[in-house]
């Protein structure tokens, strides 16, 4: 028997992620799926880090057998795909060594590709016979069928420029991210556990407040400290009693938004579409965005703003447009 544990916006549950999703996941429920299969090459292998002391890694990883680990992404792809909603978005972090797979149960599933991010990582393991693998790849992909978020200026305004001109919200888009690990001397960590620069870029690109965010592998938890710090709501499995065990007392007490007041707020750009005619599909995908925004718990205010940076269009015309489909 399953026990999920539910707090303030969140769900969590010690269970396969596949049992839980059917259980607790309806179709078309999630905005975003955030999520970091196990490698398929040994957990007691993964992520040896340099000069990391290895007595702080949380025992109990459950790993999948390298034969078994196409159908093992094929299954999970296709749960991942069901429970998203149309337009919501899908992002994998994963290794090289069964990238082929992975994109294999991509490419049969009925998402579509976005954007292949490489995240480079400072300090990969040290080598003198061949290169230093420094890289995971981000692979984003997305339900077609509906609006897809991608918010242009959460994090550096259009105008935005560094000290040589260049612009930083271009240079933040590219496909190349390079972000370093994080170093918890002393504290539990999960092996591979997920920097919260990282999976802040994402949420933040391809989510909105009150948005439901889910990891189907949550480990010790990377992604829902994100997610929940950034006020979005969050579910996330994990078939391992003990890393569940031991993670939970720091879930429980993870508070939603807790991260949104200290964000570096991006300079307000001109924007680009205002004053432009609305089309009738830009129409229906602001209702049914506004629906959500308000459904997960948003105020009017904070959803008209949320829209107008989404939409590219300013907070009155948002008003308007609403007004009129009632
Ligand atoms: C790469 S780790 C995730 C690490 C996580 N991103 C973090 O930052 O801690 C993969 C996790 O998936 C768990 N796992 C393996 N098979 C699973 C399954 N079928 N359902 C749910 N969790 C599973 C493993 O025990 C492991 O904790």
């Amino acid at each position: 028997m399953i026990e999920p544990v539910r707090c303030k916006t969140s769900l969590f549950v010690n269970c396969d992620c596949i049992e839980g999703a059917r259980r607790f996941l309806p179709d078309g429920s999630v905005d975003l799926v955030v999520t970091d299969p196990p490698y398929g090459i040994g957990g007691d292998r993964l992520d040896r880090h340099y000069n990391r002391d290895e007595r702080h890694v949380v025992d109990g990883y459950v790993e999948v057998p390298a034969d078994k680990y196409g159908a093992f992404s094929a299954a999970w792809v296709a749960e991942a795909a069901r429970v998203l909603r149309p337009g919501g978005a899908l992002f994998v972090v994963s290794g090289y060594t069964h990238l082929y797979e992975v994109l294999g149960a991509l490419r049969s599933s009925p998402l579509v590709e976005v954007n292949h991010v490489i995240w480079k990582y400072p300090f990969g393991v040290f080598t003198q016979r061949k290169f230093v693998s420094s890289h995971y790849h981000v692979l984003y992909w997305a339900r077609p069928g509906g609006p897809r978020t991608f918010n242009l200026e959460c994090r550096y305004g259009l105008d935005e420029r560094d000290e040589s001109g260049g612009s930083l919200n271009y240079r933040d888009r590219e496909d190349v991210w390079t972000i370093g690990r994080e170093y918890k001397p002393g504290k539990a960590k999960n092996r591979n556990e997920l920097p919260q620069a990282l999976l802040e870029k994402i949420i933040l690109y391809a989510s909105n407040e009150g948005d439901l965010v889910c990891d189907l592998f949550l480990g010790g938890g990377s992604s829902a400290r994100a997610a929940i710090g950034l006020g979005r709501r969050f579910v996330g499995f994990e078939l391992s009693p003990a890393i569940f065990a031991a993670r939970l007392p720091e879930l429980r007490r993870l508070e939603p938004g807790s991260r949104l007041s200290s964000l570096r707020r991006p300079a307000a750009a001109p924007r680009a579409r205002r004053g432009r005619a609305w089309t009738e599909e830009e129409d229906r995908a602001l209702a049914a965005a506004y629906a959500r925004l308000r459904a997960g718990g948003l105020g009017k205010g904070a959803a008209i703003e949320r829209l107008a940076a989404e939409f590219g269009r300013g907070r009155f015309g948002i008003e308007k447009r609403l007004a009129r489909r009632g």
